[in-house]
């Protein structure tokens, strides 16, 4: 469970990412985040991995519960999380197998466990024959399923993906949702998008944020600009 309770992130300059945020994501819900940029959507999610801390308010996660205050578990609260990217982060030099292996190598997971795991997150994302390929052999679309299949691995029970379809043409971005869907069978999926088909399409509970703010909370799903 993900909750949200009277949140702000205040800057210095005055500047108001969010403000009095509240609301309850429970465990397996996909969520979608929209609004302009700008709105507060990736402070949503930096706030989750505890990238933000925030100027008021209380977030719990699971077990997790932190606020302005010094918080000391912030790396047992982020091997939980799985996070995409609008621009896949890769690591060039490394294949596909050891881009999605390497958290749970830091983890100190065995071997086998490790590849177990990969193994099949590379068949839900439909990459099992693109292992031992490096990311300068791949397309964007094949990018970003080798970054799908990173954030998974280890047990992660929440997802965060920021604008993951951004890069994408059309048809790949579908591709793309359809491994999504997939994943929101068993995991928590917050997906910040600009892309108004997607978000009317595969209809899930859409929350919209304007300018820091939650305007709305929509949970039959559905959009209009
Ligand atoms: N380090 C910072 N200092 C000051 N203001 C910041 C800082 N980081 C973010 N902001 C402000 O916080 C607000 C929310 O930003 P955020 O990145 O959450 O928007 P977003 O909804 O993700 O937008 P986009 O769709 O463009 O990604 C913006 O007004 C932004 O300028
Ligand atoms: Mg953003």
């Amino acid at each position: 469970m993900i909750s949200f309770q009277q949140v702000a992130v205040r800057y210095p300059l005055g500047n108001v990412a969010l403000e009095d945020a509240t609301f309850e994501i429970e465990d397996n819900e996909f969520v979608y985040l929209v609004g302009p940029s700008g709105a507060g959507k990736t402070t949503i999610l930096k706030l989750i991995l505890h990238e933000l801390v925030p100027t008021e308010g209380v977030i719990t996660i699971d077990d997790f519960q932190f606020s302005h205050k010094n918080f000391k578990r912030v790396a047992e609260l982020r091997q939980k999380i799985g996070v995409v990217f609008q621009d896949f982060k890769i690591l060039p030099d490394d294949s596909v197998f050891e881009n999605i292996a390497i958290s749970m190598e830091i983890k100190g997971y065995p071997t086998k466990e490790i590849r177990k795991q990969v193994e099949e997150a590379l068949a839900l994302t439909g990459i099992s024959d693109k292992k031992t390929l490096f990311p300068a052999q791949l397309s964007a679309g094949e990018l970003q399923r080798v970054a799908i299949s990173r954030a998974i691995v280890g047990n992660r029970k929440i997802i965060l993906a920021d604008e993951p379809t951004g890069n994408l043409d059309p048809k790949t971005a579908w591709d793309i949702m359809n491994i999504f869907k997939k994943l929101a069978i068993s995991k928590t999926i917050l997906f910040a998008t600009h892309n108004t088909d997607i978000v009317n399409s595969l209809r899930r509970r859409v929350l919209v944020l304007k300018d820091g703010r939650i305007i709305k909370d929509n949970k039959k799903g559905g959009y209009k600009l």
